[in-house]
């Protein structure tokens, strides 16, 4: 217990005393009691995502973990009450790394209130398909912006002294057939894409637990991949933590060990009695073995659990309600605002046209794992008190209605569910304003099938739009959507799944209270069919014969593995929609404002660091916040896509202020990848920097010669 002794001192002190026994303990979870209750020891875990047996006899706790993407998941197991933070996707919308950082920690404190000590949130695989049944987990589709904001967020959780988590280690970018899936990418692309995400969030952000993917890369389970775990993980990135597989993700004892698995999670199929012989038999080295259980009470160590236990205490939920508005009200992206139909005058406005999304009840969330329980019933369909079934709509009660009519007293609201469009489009014809409310809503476990709305949502749009030229749509979605309707309505606002507070957020940015500032941080293609993958890669399906010890989930899933190439290689997003010349509906960093931005004076000098210095004035009549991009195209011989971002700065400015704003650019991210030296490499030559307030919309650019 002496604190001036390093985490990795301190774990060797103890390892000195531990039994074989004890150190197998720590190399396993033991099961997860929300899917089999047959698994008494969790009786005495906190009843969240995994729980490690902890050595009371030397002073190592339990590791209690929960699920924790956009908030303390199953809270309602125990009878508990969680902030739903606006998703994941939306945090990237904010590009606001202080708020990263206050997401992560609100997510540790309720964490910690709640008993847990180790979070499984930090969910950082790239938007390489917008169809990704979890694209509202992550954090977008450009890797240094993910990593960015992931090792902000995991930053602010282990500033809670919890174990903070970031997965899942790597490609795990489709949820169709996610453990059979044989994701197949050239090394260099693999650094510079999705692997890049997860270089920033680990060397930044300090993770205690890296957890690997279900699928495979080039061959490998992600679990078992010693290139993934071993080379670029632990060797090249110098990660001192430990791995821990997805649950059910092992596939083996010697191969996993050997290849960095540290943690075997969630039950014990490989890594409990089974490692114990093994390790008796010699088949496992001794030293292997405490490599494994080093790294896991380091990190205990390093996080502090064991200096800092936690106490229950009890969520604050009013503190909640204020971190998941403001975070909101910075992610919303306003998309369209023709003839200043936004922001609306409560004083001027007699009626007001409300529909569509439940939107007189509730905001819905994201599904799976991740999902965050309501407080009291599922605001919108009555359903089993919590923990929630991982595959239902789950609807908050933050009322758009409400809120839209507590801004505007005066005026007449009138609610219509939008099933009946015709219906919907007669009550809109008569109102100043029509407000409808469309969702989209994604899960763990499935891909989306398409990119439209679904529920005949594009239609209830073009109707209310033909029939109220003032008509505003306002998207709850998790991935971008395509838009049949685009050119209708004269408003559009993605708010993406919006939080415990979401109605008053959406509100706010409605009637002006907040001028909107978010930024899209996955493209909104015009359609499927300019995908690199239009047609999303499914697993055959055909039953496989499986030899030697399998894990039960492996049986369960019972897939034959298939390929997915990824053959667009680092051109993710709109590196692909550059590099094809395809155009697209809304563009990755693209968002207005009720204010205007000007910039000029763009100057780059490279020295010790490579900065970027350039004036930005807001000539609007209101303060605001302009997220302004720095992208670099590097020299033709470096054989890159046109473009990729570099950098960013989120300035606030008054009406009228102008300010020189200076932005130091990370070599590394004007690097290439050199497979054959194993390092990031300058190249040298010309160097076009460009900077704007969207990945479409540069007006700055100047040459630097870097060498
Ligand atoms: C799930 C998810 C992972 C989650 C874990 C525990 O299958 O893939 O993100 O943390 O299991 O719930």
């Amino acid at each position: 217990m002496n604190t001036k002794l390093s985490p990795d001192e301190r774990a060797d002190l103890v390892m000195k005393d531990m039994t074989l026994d004890e150190k197998i303990q720590l190399l396993h979870g033991n099961g997860m009691p929300m899917f089999d209750p047959l698994t008494p020891v969790t009786a005495m875990s906190n009843r969240g995502g995994g729980y490690v047996i902890g050595i009371p006899r030397l002073g190592i706790p339990a590791i209690d973990m929960c699920d924790a993407a956009y908030g303390v998941r199953g809270s309602g197991t125990n009878g508990r009450y969680s902030t739903a933070l606006p998703a994941d996707v939306a945090l990237a919308a904010s590009w606001d790394t202080a708020a990263a950082f206050d997401y992560g920690a609100l997510i540790g404190r309720e964490l910690r209130a709640q008993g847990y000590n180790m979070s499984l949130g930090g969910g950082v695989d790239l938007t390489r398909d917008p169809r990704n049944g979890r694209t509202f987990e992550y954090l977008g589709e450009d890797p240094v912006l993910a990593g960015t904001m992931a090792a902000k967020l995991i930053q602010g959780t282990e500033s809670q002294h919890i174990l903070g988590d970031i997965k899942h280690y790597a490609f795990n970018d489709q949820e169709s057939g996610r453990g059979a899936a044989d994701v197949h990418i050239g090394e260099r692309a693999a650094r510079e894409s999705d692997l890049l995400a997860f270089e920033i969030g680990v060397e930044q952000g300090y993770p205690a637990g890296v957890m690997c993917a279900y699928n495979r890369v080039n061959g490998l389970f992600s679990c078992e991949n010693s290139y993934l775990l071993k080379e670029v993980l632990k060797h090249d990135w110098k990660f001192p933590g430990f791995v821990l597989s997805d649950w059910g993700g092992t596939h083996s004892l010697e191969k996993a060990s050997a290849a960095g698995l540290d943690h075997e999670e969630g039950g014990s199929f490989f890594y409990g009695e089974r490692y114990k012989a093994a390790v008796q038999s010699g088949s496992i080295p001794m030293s292997e073995l405490d490599e494994h259980v080093h790294r896991i009470l380091r990190s205990m160590f390093a996080a502090g659990i064991i200096d800092y236990p936690q106490r229950r205490s009890v969520v604050d939920p009013f503190a909640g309600l204020v971190v998941a508005r403001t975070i909101e009200e910075d992610a919303i992206v306003l998309l369209k605002n023709e003839r200043g139909t936004l922001p609306l005058d409560a004083r001027k406005i007699q009626s007001i046209a409300v529909i569509g999304a439940h939107s007189d009840v509730g905001m819905i969330s994201g599904g799976g794992s991740a999902q965050v329980d309501p407080p009291g019933e599922n605001a919108f369909v009555a359903s089993a008190q919590a923990p929630t079934p991982p595959n239902v709509e789950v609807w908050f009660p933050t009322s758009p209605l409400k809120a839209i009519q507590e801004r505007a007293p005066h005026a007449a609201v009138q609610y219509n569910s939008g099933t009946d469009p015709a219906a919907a489009a007669a009550m809109a014809k008569r109102a100043d304003v029509a407000i409808v409310f469309a969702y989209q809503w994604e899960s763990e476990g499935k891909d989306l099938p398409n990119l439209s709305l679904p529920l005949h949502q594009d239609d209830l749009i073009a109707q209310v739009a033909a029939a109220n030229p003032h008509t505003i749509v306002v998207l709850e979605t998790g991935s971008p959507v395509t838009m049949p309707w685009v050119n209708a309505p004269a408003a559009i606002l993605e708010a993406w799944y919006a939080g415990s507070d979401g109605a008053n957020a959406v509100a706010n940015v409605l009637f002006g209270t907040v001028n909107p500032s978010g930024k899209l941080p996955n493209t909104f293609p015009e359609s499927e069919a300019d995908l690199p993958r239009p047609t999303l890669v499914k697993p055959p399906l055909a039953s496989v014969r499986f030899s030697g010890p399998v894990s039960p989930l492996e049986r369960a899933a019972g897939l034959p593995p298939f390929t997915v190439d990824y053959n667009e290689g680092v051109e993710v997003g709109y590196k692909w929609y550059d590099a094809e010349k395809k155009s697209v509906l809304f563009p990755f960093g693209y968002g207005l404002s009720y204010s205007s931005y000007r910039y000029s004076d763009l100057t780059v000098t490279s020295g010790k660091t490579i900065t970027a210095t350039f004036t930005l004035a807001n000539t609007g009549a209101r303060a605001g916040a302009e997220i302004a991009e720095i992208y670099a195209s590097l020299p033709a011989g470096a054989q890159e896509p046109p473009k990729r971002l570099v950098g960013w700065s989120k300035v606030r400015l008054n009406a009228g202020e102008q300010r020189t704003v200076t932005v130091e650019m990370d070599p590394k991210y004007l690097s290439i990848f050199d497979v054959q030296k194993d390092q990031w490499m300058l190249v040298p030559g010309d160097y076009t920097i460009l900077v704007g307030g969207s990945s479409q919309d540069l007006p700055l650019r100047t040459v630097v010669h870097l060498r």
